[in-house]
């Protein structure tokens, strides 16, 4: 998931799975934010954005950041680094980032972030794959026709 702290100190995030990252040197991540997206505003507003990957144990936080909710993090055990970015607590990985670039393809934005800090943990990734989360080495329905 992809969390941002705006401009007036609000806190957003949202759920998302393309993320990846995209060069060496400099080092830069891109994520891919759908227009309509409150954190894509906030992102843009700030001038940077944090990427946390969810561990296996953080299902439950990868639902209420995929709703739009105004109260995302109520009830999730969160910390403001001294970047300013908000990082997810238990987080397996935590890349906090500047906005290097963002552009505009179809009805996303792929925003671009130069890493001024990246920390983590060793736990299982939360997976999602065909439309549900997954486990690694648990075996998967067939496909979809
Ligand atoms: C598994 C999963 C993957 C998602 N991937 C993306 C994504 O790559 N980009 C995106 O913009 N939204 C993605 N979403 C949808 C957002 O999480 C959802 O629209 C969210 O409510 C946006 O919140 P916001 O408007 O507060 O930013 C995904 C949702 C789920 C459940």
């Amino acid at each position: 998931m992809v969390t941002a702290t705006d401009t007036d100190g609000h806190l957003h995030g949202l759920t998302l799975t393309s993320v990846t990252s995209l060069s060496l040197s400099p080092p830069l991540f891109l994520a891919c934010l759908a227009d309509s997206s409150e954190t894509l505003g906030a992102v843009l507003r700030s001038g940077g954005f944090c990427i946390n990957y969810l561990a296996q144990s953080q299902r439950a936080i990868s639902d209420v950041f995929a709703t739009r909710s105004g109260a995302k993090f109520r009830n999730v055990a969160h910390r403001i680094r001294p970047s300013g970015q908000v990082e997810i607590a238990g987080a397996l990985a935590v890349i906090e980032c500047t906005l290097h670039e963002r552009l505009q393809a179809g009805d996303h934005s792929i925003v671009i972030g130069r890493p001024v800090a990246m920390h983590g943990g060793d736990e299982e990734p939360l997976i999602h794959f065909r439309g549900a989360y997954r486990r690694i080495g648990a075996p998967l329905p067939p496909a979809a026709a």
